[in-house]
């Protein structure tokens, strides 16, 4: 799967933007300020319905403007069948999304269509940060390779909701609340029968990206479900009825999951330095995928921002030698050129000069 055109329409200081992308490597270098992370940023609305950045997206749109478009033909399958995808976000807040012309319903369907994956500054956090992290990490692989995980998750989640609202009530009648619960159990198991075999199905995968970078150690990871498993999620809930209400909150469920990740035994955000950190960050989103690859025959689209600031050459040369062997496309953005002159010698790529929020090709 790559991108093969891409058109920016008022996403930050990027007002026109139209490029022929490079199937491979695409290399956008530019000064401070320049419009570098905002190329990143629109393709990653175009793939995520939503900003790495920021939760409000008339941020996201150009100043001076009232809604932002950004579209592109998606190359799938062996025959490299073309297919346009285009969103559109309004100030006033209407978001639309088509493909080949028609409405796609839901952000799922954009992610399903533009399978991609970002390593920013902040990708340490997937490792220092709280579970939600590791859970948004770990449902982006499970949506990809189960079908009807949404659906499942959908569910999950309004189930949740409803019997959080009626803990919130001042009076809750337990035969009410013992119904939500009942509902809520067989969610959560299902979810984490499927995170569980997803987490297996990627520890191959993650011994091969941990083995191409140097200086990562053994790692190794375990699920936590949510709850004690030994007693059952039932008998949990049974027997934290009274400290849910209590507290207001379904204190137990697969909204709690988390991954512990461990070298050589130990928590990995504990004694790594940040670099190695940020190591384990770039093999865990290479395992996923490379496990993607394996289960539906394509590759997904990596967005690297700051490659240079994040990594060492060593280490640089390493990511980009595993993306080639995937045969994932990329963008990698960084501030001078010179950074990437060597690194790219001899790999098929494209360099794009930002200035200004103006695109050249180099
Ligand atoms: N809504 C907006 N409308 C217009 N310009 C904006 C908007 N939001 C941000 N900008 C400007 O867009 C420019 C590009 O920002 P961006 O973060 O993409 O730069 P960059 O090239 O990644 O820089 P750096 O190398 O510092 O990371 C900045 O100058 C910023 O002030
Ligand atoms: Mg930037």
């Amino acid at each position: 799967m790559y991108l093969s055109n891409l058109d920016v329409l008022q996403v930050r200081n990027l007002e026109s933007v139209h490029i022929t992308c490079h199937p491979q490597a695409n290399i956008i270098f530019g000064a401070n300020g320049s419009g570098k992370t905002s190329l990143l940023e629109a393709i990653y609305l175009l793939g995520r319905g939503r900003s790495f950045r920021h939760r409000d997206l008339r941020v996201v749109i150009n100043q001076a403007a009232t809604e932002l478009v950004v579209a592109a033909r998606v190359a799938r399958g062996s025959d490299g069948k073309r297919r346009q995808l285009g969103i559109k976000r309004t100030s006033a807040g209407q978001f639309e999304a088509r493909l080949d012309g028609a409405s796609l319903q839901s952000s799922a369907q954009l992610v399903a269509e533009l399978p991609l994956q970002l390593i920013d500054a902040h990708s340490f956090m997937l490792l220092e940060g709280g579970p939600q992290q590791r859970r948004q990490f770990l449902d982006w692989g499970v949506f990809h390779v189960e079908h009807g995980y949404t659906d499942l998750w959908r569910r999950f989640q309004k189930t949740l909701k409803q019997r959080n609202q009626l803990l919130r009530h001042g009076r809750i009648d337990p035969d009410v609340l013992r119904t939500w619960t009942a509902e809520l159990v067989p969610l959560c198991e299902q979810i984490t029968v499927r995170r569980e075999r997803y987490l297996e199905a990627l520890r191959a995968p993650l011994q091969d990206a941990v083995a191409a970078f140097d200086g990562l150690g053994e790692v190794s990871f375990e699920y936590y479900c949510g709850w004690d498993r030994k007693l059952g999620l039932a008998e949990v809930y049974k027997a934290d009825e009274s400290r849910d209400m209590a507290t207001k909150t379904t204190n137990h469920g697969a909204h709690r999951g988390d991954v512990i990740i461990k070298v050589n035994g130990q928590p990995a955000a504990d004694h790594f330095s940040r670099g190695q950190v940020k190591l384990l960050v770039y093999a865990l989103k290479l395992a996923q995928a490379s496990y993607y690859k394996e289960s539906s025959g394509e590759s997904c689209l990596f967005l690297l921002d700051d490659l240079p600031a994040e990594l060492d050459y060593f280490h640089r040369q390493q990511v980009m030698a595993f993306l080639n062997k995937l045969g994932c496309q990329y963008f990698i953005t960084g501030v001078d050129r010179q950074d990437f002159t060597d690194l790219v010698e001899n790999i098929p790529h494209q360099m794009f000069h930002m200035e200004h929020g103006v695109v050249a090709v180099e």
